[in-house]
């Protein structure tokens, strides 16, 4: 099998993007038909059947009888690495090409949640809840799908389980000189859109016990988000211009836990800490909760054998980050190996891939295609 090919063609996906200059491909995007085109074909030289589902997911298949489904998602956030859900599919292809066994590969169509702030779609049509706000259903119109056909991309009952590739995206791997790990579980996330309201102004001719600023309302705010360990990850400003005081500052807030009160609880106190913020400074709060993803266990007998048969280090961990693995565990037990990061980087330009690691992995998906 070919690790080189895999890393040649998650480069070669990479040059699939919505932002010339970086890599950024969101859900059924012109970037994303693009990306279509290039693995379609890998797909079919590895002897897959493609179809791509009413969600924009695109499914290769070969054979019948009861199958491992291999995926993981071909969207990336804005200005990111080259292999962050890509490699997953890239080496379900591989595998596939060298194996006579039935399987499907599938490449999710949105686990980011960028476009419309909401992720997992792609995979979460797979499980039969599928999400179906008004935009989401005219971006698969815009894409040239039909939504009437989303009930079909449900899991075939022929897949007998999903197992998925990814890089760790964090420091532990390399930190333990070790290439791989079996995920055991997958922390939970929380996900809000938080805006705050004040009153726009003259930035010249108000004085500041009069202002009702909304951004700086927002700023005290997201140092208690830093305190309580979740993040910020992007905040917008109304009207904004240079001499106008913010009318409107809206923020997307990400909570993770690796136990689901403690990540309720957080949140809460962090929502708090904004209605009680807005209420000092004379401004109005609201949210709304784009995500609540409980932890999930997963599968992890069956890769701890095909890691120890492939003959490397078996290690257990888990995951900070989401994954479709989490989403597809409540239809078929899922099964998630996570690769080694260098630098511990990822959604950012520097995220890679070892070549060993990559042959590490596929030696490991050729023993558990064995089982
Ligand atoms: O944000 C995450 O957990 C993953 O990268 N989608
Ligand atoms: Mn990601
Ligand atoms: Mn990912």
């Amino acid at each position: 099998m070919d690790a080189q090919q895999v890393i040649r063609r998650c480069r070669e996906l990479a040059e699939c993007t919505d932002e010339p200059g970086h890599i950024t491909r969101t859900f059924l995007s012109p970037a994303m038909r693009s990306a279509h085109a290039k693995v379609t074909p890998w797909m079919e030289a590895a002897g897959l059947q493609v179809t791509t589902d009413a969600v924009g997911n695109l499914r290769g298949v070969r054979g019948s009888g009861p199958r491992l489904m291999i995926g993981s998602h071909l969207d990336t956030v804005p200005r990111a690495g080259a292999f962050d859900g890509i490699l997953g599919v890239m080496i379900g292809i591989e595998l596939a090409a060298n194996s006579s066994a039935p399987i499907e590969v599938v490449g999710f169509s949105e686990e980011e949640g960028v476009r419309f702030a909401t992720p997992f779609i792609g995979s979460r049509a797979l499980v039969g809840d599928p999400v179906n706000t008004t935009g989401v259903l005219d971006a698969i119109r815009d894409f040239g799908l039909d939504p009437a056909w989303i009930p079909r991309a449900v899991i075939a009952p022929e897949v007998r389980e999903y197992l998925e590739f990814h890089i760790e995206q964090g420091p532990v791997l390399e930190s333990l000189d070790l290439p791989l790990a079996v995920v055991e579980a997958v922390a939970g996330q929380s996900r809000y859109e938080v805006q705050f309201i004040g009153k726009a102004n003259h930035a010249g001719t108000t004085p500041m016990n009069l202002r009702h600023d909304a951004l700086t309302g927002a700023a005290e705010w997201i140092g208690v988000v830093e305190r309580e360990g979740a993040t910020v990850g992007w905040i917008a400003v109304e009207p904004g211009a240079t001499n106008v005081i913010p009318g409107i500052a809206r923020a997307g807030l990400d909570v993770r836990q690796a136990g689901d009160d403690e990540r309720k609880r957080k949140s809460e106190s962090i929502l708090n800490a904004a209605a009680e913020i807005a209420a000092r400074r004379g401004l109005v709060v609201e949210w709304q909760q784009k995500l609540d993803q409980p932890a999930v266990a997963l599968q992890t007998e069956g890769l701890e054998r095909a890691v120890a048969a492939a003959g490397f280090p078996v290690h257990r961990m888990v995951s900070g980050a989401g994954h479709d693995a989490m989403i597809v565990a409540c239809r078929v037990p899922a099964s998630l190996l996570f690769l080694r990061s260098p630098g511990g980087v990822s959604h950012h330009p520097d995220e890679t891939v070892l070549e060993e690691d990559v042959a590490a992995a596929l030696r490991v998906g050729e023993e558990f295609l064995r089982t």
